[in-house]
């Protein structure tokens, strides 16, 4: 099974960035440890704080991995492009945010991501990577 984590822009800040909200753990260190925990996935991690890189990135896997975990942090909110780019390939997208983006402000409760997904989980902190990966087992 080939999965990638695909995080959008300020997710290469996490373990500095409001560590109330996202945390004390850098994902560099938490991301070693899923891979220790999932030693039978092939797991890749990509992280780009630029629109079309992410959306490049996408159209690159998304007709032959078996599964994309996307936090497109704040592009969820604004990225028609990366909504679209969710529904043109063909590998499921699970999308993820670590806080409860539904208990803070309004202009997070909408997503671009959340109708093309698979499925969606936020809210579980980087705990949510994990269930996200649990997700594609059946
Ligand atoms: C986030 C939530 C987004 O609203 C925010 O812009 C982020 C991170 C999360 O993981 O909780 O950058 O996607």
């Amino acid at each position: 099974m080939k999965l990638i984590i695909i995080n959008g822009p300020n997710l290469n800040l996490l373990g500095k960035r409001e560590p109330e909200v996202y945390g004390k753990e850098t994902f560099e260190d938490f991301f070693r440890k899923l891979q220790f925990k999932f030693q039978k996935v092939e797991l890749e991690y990509f992280q780009s704080n630029i629109e079309g890189e992410l959306i490049d990135k996408i159209q690159e896997v998304g007709f032959s991995y078996d599964g994309i975990i996307l936090n497109a942090a704040s592009y969820t909110h604004t990225s028609v492009g990366l909504g679209d780019a969710v529904k043109a390939v063909t590998t499921p997208v699970v999308e993820i945010h670590i806080s409860n983006v539904a208990a803070r402000e309004p202009f997070r409760h909408s997503s671009y991501i959340s109708n093309g997904a698979k499925g969606v989980i936020f809210g579980f902190g980087l705990k949510g990577y994990e269930l996200a990966i649990q997700s594609f087992f059946e």
